[in-house]
């Protein structure tokens, strides 16, 4: 009997492993992962301004109108990957006017 409840133990356990590794964090309290999009923003877009022109733009600018700007911005020297430019776009214009940290 003993034998038993130790292996619902066991089973319990690695069924909230195995959710775990597949991104459901219910099981972990690990702390909520940093979104690589914002940490690109607050280094990257950090270089030449700080964050508060990109706080004035939020709400205002749609995907494509990011897509442009972050372009632009890589063309004056912004350490953005190509590939990187649509995730950000996307981040950005689903970002709501004043979060932070890109808004203090
Ligand atoms: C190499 C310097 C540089 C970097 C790095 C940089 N910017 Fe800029 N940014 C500027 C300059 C200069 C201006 C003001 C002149 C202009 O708008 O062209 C500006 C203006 C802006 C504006 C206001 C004008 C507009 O088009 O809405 C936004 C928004 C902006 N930047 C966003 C960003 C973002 C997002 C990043 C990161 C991907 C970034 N910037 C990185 C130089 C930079």
């Amino acid at each position: 009997m003993k034998k038993r409840l130790l292996s619902v133990v066991t089973l319990a356990m690695a069924f909230c492993v195995f959710l775990f590794q597949s991104g459901f964090s219910s099981c972990a309290s690990a702390p909520p992962e940093e979104n690589p999009n914002q940490s690109l923003v607050m280094t990257a877009c950090t270089a030449c301004h700080d964050t508060q022109r990109i706080c004035d733009a939020l709400g205002k600018k749609d995907r494509d109108a990011w897509i442009q700007t972050i372009t632009r911005m890589k063309g004056k020297g912004a350490a953005v990957d190509q590939d990187k430019i649509p995730g950000l776009a996307d981040f950005l214009s689903t970002l709501k006017p004043g979060t932070p940290p890109v808004c203090k």
